[in-house]
């Protein structure tokens, strides 16, 4: 039976889920109906450069409905993004109040702001009523403990927001130990808001287990699941193929390397965009590739690298 009423997002995974990744994965692969795109810093308002907003330019991401993210904590910065954004023809932004890096987190961005609920309150109250788009936030449960999140909540129920996007870990934990369903429930129970949950969802058993535990959430965000596996949402939403899983693959990637082709100008950087992919996809899709795929990794040259993935998909 199709799975019919949920709705999968793709996760912005910055230097992974940028435009070429979404356009290339959506002409291969089905079953994600929407994108948040990985972040855009506010820097000041001085003129915008073209190239800054070019990922989320909707001339260019006509497959998947994308959502723009921004990080910054100056309202005024942010306001001034915004507005670009909703020039452009984006009516909803996403406030990023997640990202666990601690050079950023220091700055009292990202998930950095999740201990201090009152200047949470100040930026939503300055920016909200003088933007035209609506707003989502994406959240950790805290930056040093899992109970931050429950003094921020109150803050958010105080706002118009079309939904917050929940990755129940903190921003110290960065990615290490396991989602914490437990502090999840306790989120959505403690919110007036929608709640998109975000973690660990890596398979159809892990997805039908964060869908029995929380029954009010219709919505559901996954990133390195989906860098491991480009078939994962057709496999949660039961939608068939009959395509050969491995020559589908190879397509995906051959018509993904000659897209960042046209955009890396040195090998170095195309590589590394591949190598950094392939980090996720030779675990999830391919067995026993521990070999072939430090091969690929190893490869320092286009010609070495293409001949290590002919070899990688050899079947
Ligand atoms: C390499 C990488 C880059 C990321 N970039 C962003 C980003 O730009 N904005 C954001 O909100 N989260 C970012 N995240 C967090 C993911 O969106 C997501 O919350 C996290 O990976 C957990 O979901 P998953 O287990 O489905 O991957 C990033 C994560 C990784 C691993």
């Amino acid at each position: 039976m199709k799975n019919n009423n949920i709705t999968i997002i793709l996760a912005p995974l910055q230097g992974f889920t940028d435009v070429t990744y979404r356009n290339v994965f959506s002409d291969h692969f089905f079953g994600v109906d929407e994108a948040i795109a990985p972040f855009i810093s506010t820097m000041g308002q001085k003129r915008l450069k073209p190239s800054r907003l070019k990922d989320v330019d909707p001339q260019n991401n006509k497959n998947i409905f994308v959502t723009p993210q921004i990080l910054g904590n100056i309202p005024e910065d942010f306001i001034f993004l915004a507005d670009h954004l909703y020039e452009m023809g984006h009516k909803k932004i996403n406030w990023n109040l997640g990202c666990p890096h601690s050079k950023i987190a220091k700055k009292m961005k990202g998930s950095g702001l999740l201990m201090y609920p009152e200047k949470i309150d100040d930026f939503l109250e300055a920016v909200i009523p003088k933007i035209s788009s609506t707003l989502s936030i994406k959240l950790r449960l805290g930056r040093k403990s899992k109970h931050e999140i429950f003094k921020v909540l109150p803050v958010l129920d105080k706002y118009p927001l079309d939904e917050i996007i929940i990755h129940p870990r903190t921003g110290i934990q960065m990615y290490e130990g396991i989602s914490d369903h437990d502090a999840f429930d306790k989120a959505i129970l403690n919110t007036c808001h929608k709640v998109v949950y975000n973690g660990d969802i890596t398979d159809k058993k892990s997805f039908s287990m964060v869908e029995k535990k929380f029954p009010s959430v219709q919505r559901f965000m996954i990133g390195r699941g989906l860098l491991s596996n480009p078939s994962l949402a057709e496999a949660i939403k039961n939608i068939g193929s009959n395509q050969d899983p491995l020559e589908r693959l190879r397509n995906f990637h051959d018509d993904l390397f000659e897209n960042y082709k046209k955009i890396f100008a040195g090998p170095g950087h195309l590589i590394g965009r591949m190598k950094g992919i392939w980090n996720y996809l030779g675990p999830g899709c391919f067995k026993d590739c521990k070999k072939p795929l430090k091969n690929i990794l190893k490869s320092n040259s286009i010609a070495r690298y293409e001949e290590m993935v002919d070899k990688m998909f050899l079947p």
